[in-house]
């Protein structure tokens, strides 16, 4: 067996690759349209909590499996035990998690396909080429496929080039961009007529509706989606993390840049759309709800771009192109754990292996555009509501009650000698041993 050599060449590599898978379309457009279809500040306050208390433990987990024996995620449940059986279950998790993560990745790649269709539209208005612009926001199957293969083609490229050289390079390039281009927006924006609406409305809880089980579940959802959970994606990254870190404060800072991005897409998208109804663009529904994440995005705010006259253009395309940078950090973790699989066990170079993945992938997600009404729903509601806190479950439950005791500590020792002095060993095990798992069936299925 060979170990999974290349890792990170810092700490800060790590947390801003591993902040880069968490970061995508989740935090800047599932998050801010949840909030507002679910109370505002009230869905704000239990998405916290959510991470607090559910997200951030298991996301521990996590990494904690993949740095205990620093290979692939196969090899890793494979010797969470002795026993036979618990070898073969763990096998086999391994194996379910990866394929959900396959179907992630494919639908992922679809909506990353839109965005950019939207990104070339902008940029052919800025030329004047409005027909060309039209075809790439039309909804076309042909649209549709050309731009998701080239979303695949961009995340096979950088997994292509490895960890060192192409998924920390891109990242340590891209978060801080990222960062700044949100930034930037967020105070634009917010200078806008109208702005100030939508972030009170953002800000004020209903707390009526903090206990409406369907708003908990959203919450738990979109949590467990945003820190890319129970997918294998932060075993493969935990296992290229030194065994120097100190993991749960690693872990810390993940969850941490994650919420806060979170949060202040929140102030940019939903002052956006209040901004864009002042200039005439309709937000609310006929039944007097708020539109939907898609049309908000695609209709929304393309049209306020539009109405902005020639800059609109500019502002479109510096839009397009963090959702482009927020969508590819986080598609290359997706890509880069079945890749790093198939390349330790059926010993196949990691360019062949990227490849054939992303032929494969792209092979589900034609599928999936061609049966789209059927599909895309059915696919992500079933991976990201069902298998994610499922399968967070399974490695939690494989991590303290499978493997030896000693061996977590031992796990969790390295960057952090005295951990078995600390309330975050005494409290830790324990609470994803017996804690967890509870409280994620209950929100599933009370
Ligand atoms: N966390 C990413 C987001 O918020 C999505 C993701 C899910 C990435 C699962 C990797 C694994 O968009």
């Amino acid at each position: 067996m060979t170990a999974t050599s290349p890792a990170f060449s810092s700490r800060l590599g790590f947390i801003l690759a591993a902040a880069g898978s968490a970061v995508g379309l989740g935090n800047i457009w599932g998050f801010p349209t949840q909030a507002t279809s679910n109370g505002g500040g009230a869905f704000v306050l239990v998405y916290l909590l959510m991470i607090l208390v559910l997200a951030y433990p298991t996301l521990v987990a996590e990494l904690t499996i993949g740095r205990l024996r620093q290979q692939n995620p196969v090899a890793t449940m494979r010797t969470m035990s002795h026993q036979p059986l618990w070898r073969r279950t763990g096998v086999i998790a391994a194996v379910v998690a990866l394929a959900t993560l396959g179907f992630i990745l494919a639908f992922y790649a679809i909506v990353a396909g839109w965005l950019l269709g939207y990104l070339f539209a902008a940029v052919f208005k800025i030329f004047g080429q409005y027909s060309v612009a039209e075809w790439f926001v039309s909804f076309s199957i042909e649209r549709n496929l050309l731009m998701m293969a080239l979303f695949m083609v961009m995340t096979v490229r950088v997994v292509r080039s490895g960890v060192k050289e192409g998924i920390e390079r891109w990242s340590k390039r891209l978060m801080p961009l990222l960062f700044l281009l949100l930034i930037a927006m967020a105070i634009y924006v917010l200078t806008l007529p109208g702005a100030w609406q939508g972030l009170v409305m953002y800000v004020t809880p209903d707390f009526s509706q903090v206990t409406d089980p369907e708003l908990v579940i959203r919450a738990m959802g979109q949590a467990f989606f945003s820190l890319s959970i129970g997918l294998c994606c932060m075993m493969t990254y935990g296992a290229y993390l030194s065994k120097d870190e100190n993991l749960p404060k690693t872990a810390g800072w993940v969850a941490g840049v994650d919420s806060a991005v979170a949060l202040l897409a929140g102030m940019l998208i939903l002052p956006a759309m209040f901004a864009a109804q002042d200039m005439g663009v309709t937000i609310y529904s006929e039944t007097g709800e708020l539109l939907s994440a898609d049309t908000l995005v695609f209709t929304v705010l393309p049209a306020m771009f539009d109405s902005m006259g020639p800059i609109g253009n500019w502002i479109a395309v510096a839009f397009f192109v963090f959702m482009v940078i927020a969508a590819i950090t986080s598609s290359i973790s997706m890509l880069e754990a079945p890749v790093n699989t198939i390349r330790e066990e059926l010993n196949i170079e990691r360019a062949t292996a990227a490849r054939v993945l992303g032929i494969v992938i792209t092979g589900i997600a034609a599928t999936i555009i061609y049966n789209f009404e059927t599909l895309f729903g059915l696919v992500i509601t079933v991976t990201t509501v069902y298998m994610q806190p499922l399968m967070a479950i399974i490695f939690g439950f494989f991590l303290t009650w499978i493997l030896r005791q000693h061996l977590l500590l031992k796990a969790l020792q390295g960057g952090s000698p005295n951990i078995e002095k600390t309330w975050f060993w005494k409290l830790w095990p324990g609470y994803v041993k017996f804690v967890c798992p509870v409280l994620i069936l209950l929100v599933i299925f009370v």
